[in-house]
Formats: structure tokens, C-alpha cells, sequence
């Protein structure tokens, strides 16, 4: 990749191309659960934006340009209540959608009939608060993401801060042949492995063959490693624009798994980790396992979203007994995952990089948003703007050696309908 394309790739602010790119799409802004019904404004970094969430007393959700139209003061600081948020500075009051209520430090109500507050359209569901942050006449329906579609009960979202761009850390979901090294001492240790004869096909098979089809909304993506002698074992996965990703299935019928990488700044990111069950509610032991921080997602510090394994500490958390060298200090596929893709650093240029086979995916991904943003620069709307090309999900198969069309053979269990969902291998 050029320096040009890298560069092109990294940015996230208003007015750059990738900026504008991501400004197309609905996005996770935040969990519901941080703000409370009348309660404190919440700090939120967005595309390089900072931004200022809040829940009214009747419950409404604002997202607010963080300075205040009159003369730039915080709304973090800004009075939260019944209708909408006030600035503390001269008590300027905005409702969810921006409108000027009250300008009670002027004798007439002239500015507050022409003010307007910075604010992004805000819809929750299933645990987060999605934002759009582009021109309203270009803006999309939400898309069909499964764990959208399906009830609350099915659905368990978590969040955390990971400091790296976002693409380093999307990247390690597109990477299939990492398994066989990075989770390499993890994989007989975590509970959805354990036990399957797919742990010892993941480990043994340090080449996989990899695919993908293009979506009209993406990619959908195979890892082929060598099952027994008549069959392989096909690990399937999607992405979908701008930076939501599914993780091939784990073995059997439980729920799944996808991110969201939503860019905070071109230097961090805010990472979504959803699990949704397609046809059933989440069981509690489910419930607890995810909110241990295994598994997906990442514990994380109390009172903050920073994992508690980070940088600080070798990524190994407070707990880890000493060993030998660094890396045999972190145990949690969550954690190795991080550690990684955080490694790389804000310097490392990706034109030092040297891409084989491995890498085919990702050039793939890249050379789709790049091309995507060029295109929308020339005028011309990215993929995904209907929200049916969303409709897909991940699985594991079997299937027999002889097998070519793998994505005609699963073709039906990962399109999102209740009646396809099929266990994994
Ligand atoms: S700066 Fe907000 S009301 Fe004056
Ligand atoms: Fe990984």
C-alpha cells in the first residue's frame, strides 16, 4: 500500500475521504445503559468529533456537538432535565433534535428562532445507541444486522476503548490464518472450543485456504482447513461496510458473534462486541460468561471502558503470575487479540508492510473502503445503502473434499431468517 492509500485509509474527521465514507452509514455511538433518564451527559469521541450523549427526563436520547452554539461552552457540563439539555454557561436550552427552546440571557427570542445546536439523529436498540453522521438527504434505514432484527432477550452488546485504528483491530477479524499462532495455547483452554474435534483441526492446519465471494454490501469470507480425509472444515465469516465484522461460528448451537470498529479518532477506537442467538433467548449462564469479560469481550477496569489487561501491564492484568517471556503471561483470546493489534503502533506505516496469501482478505477490505471513498469524493454513494445486504450470518460446516461451491452450499444458513439458523461444527 502507498503512503497516499495509507493515509487516505487512516482518516476519520469531517471532510476527509474515509471520514466521509463512514459518515454514510448508521454506527454505534454508545451502550444505552450509560445514560440514565434524566441523568449526566456522557462524553463521546466519534469520527474524530466530540460529541455529548444524553437521556431526557421523558427519556428522549440526544447526541450533541460537544460546544454549545452560543459561544462554545461544553454541554457535558450543560443541565440535563425535562426536554432537553440547557448550557450551564448562560442557560441556553436545546431539545434532542438541536432545536434553541430558551436564550432566557437575551430580552427577545430573535437567536433562539435562528440557533441551532449540532445534534445527530440517535435510534437504540438492543442495548446501543446508533447514530448517522452524515447528510440527512443521503441518510440510509438502519441496517438489517441480525442482532438488530432479533428480540432484546436474544442480544448481548458490550463495549470497550482499544488504542489503535481501527482497522488494525478490525484486521484481526479478517485474518483467519492468526488462530493457528496467536490463540494457539488458547484455543483447548476456552470453553466454546473445548472438547471438538474442530480445536485440533484449527491448531494443525497452519495454511488454510482462504476465499472470499463479494456481497453486495461486502465480503463474505472461508478459512478451508483439513478436517479427516474425505472432508474439510469451512470457517465462515462477513464483512460488511464500513466496519462490521462476524466471527465464524463456534462449534454448536449457541449464539453468535460480531464487532463493530467504530473509529473514536484516527488513532483509537471504540469496539462493540455483539452476541445475538438467532431463534432463542440468551440463557443466564450465557448472560453471566459474557459479562465475566470472556469469551468476546474483554474485561475491563470498573467505571471505565479500558480493558483491564492493557498496555499498562503487559496486557496481562493485574493477577497474571510471572512467567518467561511476555507473551506466555496472556491467556484470554480477548486479550491476545488486543495485545496484538494494539502492538502495532500509531507509527508503523502500512506501506513498511510486506502482505502474502494470508493477507488476502484484508487487501481485499482496504482496497473496498479505499475505492469506496474515492468513489463517494466523485459523487458516486458506497455499498450497503440497503439495509437487505446486511441480512447475513456466520457459521462453521463440514463439507464433503469435493465440495467447490462452499458459498452455494451454505448459502440458506447464513441468510439471517430464524428457520436457516443451523449448528456449527
Ligand atoms: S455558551 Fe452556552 S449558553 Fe452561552
Ligand atoms: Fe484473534
Amino acid at each position: 500500500m502507498s503512503p497516499d492509500e495509507s493515509q487516505h485509509l487512516s482518516e476519520t474527521g469531517p471532510g476527509t475521504a474515509m471520514g466521509e465514507l463512514l459518515r454514510r452509514f448508521w454506527v454505534p455511538a454508545l451502550l444505552s445503559n450509560e445514560l440514565a433518564v434524566g441523568g449526566a451527559p456522557v462524553r463521546v469521541r466519534l469520527f474524530s468529533e466530540n460529541l455529548v450523549a444524553f437521556r431526557t427526563s421523558e427519556g428522549m436520547v440526544g447526541l450533541f456537538g460537544e460546544n454549545c452554539a452560543h459561544r462554545g461552552a461544553s454541554m457535558y457540563y450543560g443541565q440535563n432535565g425535562k426536554g432537553g439539555l440547557r448550557c450551564w454557561y448562560h442557560g441556553w436550552k436545546y431539545d434532542v433534535d438541536g432545536n434553541c427552546l430558551e436564550t432566557p440571557n437575551e430580552p427577545n427570542d430573535s437567536l433562539q428562532k435562528r440557533v441551532r445546536q449540532k445534534a445527530y439523529p440517535c435510534v437504540e436498540k438492543n442495548g446501543a445507541v446508533w447514530t448517522y453522521m452524515g447528510p440527512r438527504d443521503s441518510m440510509p434505514p438502519m441496517p438489517d444486522l441480525e442482532w438488530l432484527k432479533v428480540e432484546e432477550n436474544q442480544v448481548f452488546v458490550s463495549k470497550r476503548m482499544q488504542q489503535c485504528h481501527w482497522t488494525q483491530g478490525m484486521e484481526g477479524d479478517l485474518d483467519p490464518r492468526h488462530l493457528a499462532f496467536l490463540h494457539a495455547g488458547t484455543i483447548d483452554d476456552t470453553a466454546e472450543h473445548a472438547g471438538h474435534a474442530s480445536a485440533d483441526w484449527l491448531k494443525q492446519d497452519l495454511t488454510p485456504i482462504l476465499e472470499a465471494v463479494v456481497k453486495p454490501a461486502g465480503l463474505m469470507f472461508a478459512a478451508r482447513r483439513n478436517a479427516d480425509a474425505n472432508s474439510y472444515f469451512w470457517r465462515v465469516g462477513q464483512w460488511m461496510m464500513p466496519f462490521f465484522t462476524t466471527i465464524p461460528a463456534f462449534p454448536g448451537a449457541g449464539p453468535l458473534a460480531g464487532h463493530a470498529w467504530v473509529p473514536a479518532d484516527d488513532g483509537r477506537a471504540t469496539v462493540f462486541t455483539f452476541n445475538w442467538h438467532p431463534t432463542r433467548a440468551l440463557s443466564a449462564d450465557e448472560l453471566a460468561m459474557m459479562r465475566s469479560g470472556t469469551a468476546m469481550h474483554a474485561a475491563l477496569i470498573p467505571g471505565t471502558f479500558t480493558p483491564l489487561c492493557n498496555k499498562g501491564n503487559d496486557y496481562a492484568g493485574p493477577d497474571a503470575p510471572p512467567a518467561p517471556q511476555p507473551w506466555m503471561r496472556i491467556k484470554r483470546f480477548q486479550d491476545q487479540d488486543i495485545c496484538i493489534t494494539e502492538s502495532i503502533g500509531p507509527e508503523f506505516s502500512r506501506s513498511e508492510e510486506n502482505l502474502g496469501s494470508s493477507d488476502a482478505v484484508i487487501g481485499r477490505v482496504r482496497a473496498t473502503l479505499i475505492g469506496a471513498a474515492r468513489a463517494l469524493r466523485e459523487g458516486r454513494e458506497p455499498p450497503g445503502r440497503d439495509p437487505s445486504e446486511y441480512r447475513m450470518r456466520p457459521i462453521s460446516v463440514q463439507l464433503p473434499r469435493s465440495t467447490t461451491a462452499w458459498a452455494d452450499e451454505i448459502a440458506d444458513a447464513v441468510d439471517t431468517r430464524p428457520e436457516t439458523f443451523r449448528a456449527s461444527v
